[in-house]
């Protein structure tokens, strides 16, 4: 295992489609997903995404932590979600409700936006076991999923913004209009 560079904004891995994975149980999926998770922890991440490893291929990780889940402003009844691997997912909404929340991206260290997002969803993907996860999600936990997926299309979140003035070096935008009180720690 090991702990892997993480790509920022500009790197041209970030901004190339991502190759679907032939064979989710191959020896290599599995290497790569476990220094994904060593390295999502080195960085006290809470997803990650393989092309943020330089490594263009259609894999994420992510979780929920209990104390996000308690905090989530978006979904009052949001469960943490343990770690969560998923080869070649695929998101869908399913509502056209979306919902302005902040996020961090490990790839963007230091900054902070408001991005607007689906507020359900339904995701599917394949495990490196083999076996076929389908999960609906909402508040944070669908945040996340959209973020990691948009990561494989070459989308960093602050394409997805429609308000720029909410976009800023974290450290200086505390007292923005939209409340900074709900927990932003972790980037994805
Ligand atoms: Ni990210």
């Amino acid at each position: 295992m090991a702990i892997l560079k993480i790509a920022r904004m500009g790197h041209p891995m970030l901004h190339q489609r991502a190759e679907a994975v032939a064979d989710p149980t191959a020896p290599e999926i599995k290497a790569l997903i476990a220094d994904m998770i060593e390295t999502m922890a080195d960085a006290d991440g809470a997803g990650l995404a393989a092309p943020q490893v330089h490594v263009p291929k259609r894999v994420v990780i992510f979780r929920v932590a209990s104390q996000r889940a308690a905090e989530d402003a978006e979904d009052q009844e949001a469960e943490p979600v343990g770690l969560t691997v998923l080869v070649n997912p695929v998101v869908e909404p399913l509502t056209r409700e979306t919902a302005l929340g902040w996020e961090r991206c490990l790839s963007l260290p230091g900054l902070i936006g408001a991005v607007p997002r689906y507020t359900r969803v339904r995701y599917r993907g394949v495990t490196p076991e083999g076996a076929a996860i389908e999960r609906e999600a909402s508040g944070f936990h669908a945040r996340v999923i959209q973020h990691e997926c948009d990561h494989l299309d070459d989308i960093l979140y602050p394409m997805r913004m429609t308000d720029l003035t909410l976009f800023g070096f974290i450290e200086e935008m505390r007292g923005r209009r939209l409340t900074l009180d709900e927990p932003v720690a972790e980037a994805v």
